[in-house]
Formats: structure tokens, sequence, C-alpha cells
């Protein structure tokens, strides 16, 4: 059965760039309420002013805080009712191989990418399983299908969100919460700027990029389709399928890609 967004309450973390406002936009269209949620509340005022009305609203959270968490999660619950979907969002990266990976940004990366979103899950999983009914819906990203060099550590994250997608969805089989996995390729994005640079310039690795919007829309498609995983992007679904053949292939052309893609600082 598809799942019927009219009126669900959608908290989407990261909202005030890129992927995140864009499903911000695209859920609201599609009729649900949004709660945008990031660090820069004034970026969501202004996407709150762009969309109008009473079914968008802003909160201001940093999800590697917990009380802050709290307070967003509170907030959407007094704004709406209650939250509906969970839209684990918020990302960085840090472009270095990991013998350069300085100790700050491997922590900011397991706090943000990969702790954030299952403390998240953990915060508003209880309530949809009382309404036996919901979705979590984590961005993670085609390199977590296959990493890439000098983003290896971002690639595991991702990989682990991937992972932590997979076991909780059967975790939480029959019981009306749906998980869903987005995998986006290479997306126009101020990713690559807000990207930490070590050793490697934050180039972007794709011709084919998507833009975020397009993102967007195919995670509303995933979330009324309850589709458990999708992968985005020509490039991302032919390395994805590759892999699965020749992890050999799938290293050799992921290795020319990132040659392509990234340019070393020395
Ligand atoms: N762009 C790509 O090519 C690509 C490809 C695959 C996957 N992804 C993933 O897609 C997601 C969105 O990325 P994007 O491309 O849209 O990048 P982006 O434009 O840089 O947006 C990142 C968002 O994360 C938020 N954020 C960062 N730290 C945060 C924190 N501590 N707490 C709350 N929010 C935080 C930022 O908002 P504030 O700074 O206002 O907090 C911003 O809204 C990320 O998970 C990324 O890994 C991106």
């Amino acid at each position: 059965m598809a799942y019927d967004l009219t009126d669900k309450v959608v908290l989407i973390t990261g909202a005030s760039s890129g992927i995140g406002r864009a499903c911000a936009i695209e859920f609201h269209r599609a009729g649900a309420k949004v709660v945008a949620a990031a660090r820069s509340l004034d970026k969501l005022e202004d996407l709150a002013g762009e969309i109008g009305g009473d079914r968008i609203a802003a909160v201001r959270l940093d999800v590697t805080d917990a009380s802050e968490r709290e307070a967003a999660i509170a907030f959407a619950r007094e704004r709406f009712g209650r939250i509906d979907v969970l839209i684990n969002n918020a990302g960085w990266a840090s472009f270095a191989s990991v013998e350069k990976m300085p100790d700050e940004h491997l922590d900011r990366m397991l706090a943000l990418n990969l702790a954030a979103p299952v403390r998240m899950t953990q915060a508003v999983l209880p309530k949809m399983l009382e309404r036996r009914s919901g979705q979590i819906i984590n961005i993670s990203s085609v390199v977590g299908n296959q990493a890439i060099p000098r983003m290896t550590v971002y690639s595991s994250t991702k990989a682990a969100l991937t992972s932590f997608s997979t076991g909780l969805r059967m975790e939480l089989r029959r019981t009306g919460v749906d998980v869903i996995m987005v995998a986006p390729g290479s997306t126009n994005t101020p990713f690559f700027e807000t990207a930490a640079s070590v050793d490697v310039n934050a180039v972007r690795v794709a011709k084919t990029q998507y833009t975020p919007q397009r993102v967007a829309r195919a995670v509303v498609k995933s979330s009324r389709r309850r589709r458990p995983e999708v992968t985005l992007t020509a490039d991302g679904k032919a390395i994805t399928i590759m892999r699965r053949f020749s992890h050999r292939l799938a290293d050799f052309a992921m290795y020319h890609f990132a040659k392509y893609g990234m340019q070393s600082k020395h």
C-alpha cells in the first residue's frame, strides 16, 4: 500500500541547504507538514518564508547535541502533534587520505553522519511503534555502497548508515514503520565547498551531477512507494551493480573516477 504524505509530519535534518532544503520544498508540495531543522536558523526562516503557509516550521538543531535533539523533537510534536517521517539528511565530509585525516574530522563525521541518525531514530521510534506507523529515511551515499579513495572515512560512515538502515528495517519488520535508505550520487549542492580539503581538493567528482531537486523528488517517491533502498545517478547505479559481480572491477572504476575528479594538493 502506498504511503499517503497528505498532512504527514516530516522532520528533516540539514534542511538549510542542498538536498535537505529541496526535500523540505518537495515534501511540502506533496502535502506534508514540514519541520525544517539545521544549525542555521536564519536560512531555515528564509526557507519557511519562501514556502509560506502554516504547514512549514523552522527549528534550530545541531544533531550532534543531545539537548538540541530533545528540544527540536519536542518543538515538532508541540507544533504539529507528532512526527510521522524522520529524514536523517545532515552530513559533512572531509576530503583526506586516511594517513592525513585529522582526529577532529574523524570524530565529526562519526558524530554527524552515523551517531546522530542513530540517536534521532532512537528518539522518534517509540511513538512511531505505538502508532504502528512511520518512516525513517536515511540519506546515505553511493560511496556507502562502494568506497571512494581519499574519502575513505566519509565512505565508511555512509556504509555504516546504509548497514544501520538494513538492520533496522529487519528489526522493524511488521511494525508498520518503514526504513528507507537513499544513496545519492554526486549532487550539485554546497557540499563540496563546505567539505574540508586536507590533502586533496574537493572538486566535483562527476560530470553527471543530479540537482538537489531531482534527489528530493526521488526521496518523496521512495517514501510514497515505501521503497527500502534507492541508488541515484547513472554512475552510482553502474558502480553499485558492477560491485555485485567484481570487487576488483568496481575498485578499478572508482579509483579512476576519483583520479579524474579530485586533485592532490601536493
Ligand atoms: N552533494 C552530494 O554530492 C552528496 C552525495 C551523496 C550523499 N550526500 C549526502 O546528502 C546529505 C545532504 O548533503 P548536501 O549535498 O545537501 O550538502 P550541504 O548542502 O552541505 O548540506 C548539508 C546540511 O547539513 C547540515 N548540517 C551540517 N552539520 C550539522 C549539524 N551538526 N547539525 C545539523 N545539521 C547540520 C547543514 O546545515 P547547517 O550548517 O545550517 O547546520 C546543511 O543543511 C549529506 O548527508 C551528504 O552526505 C551528498
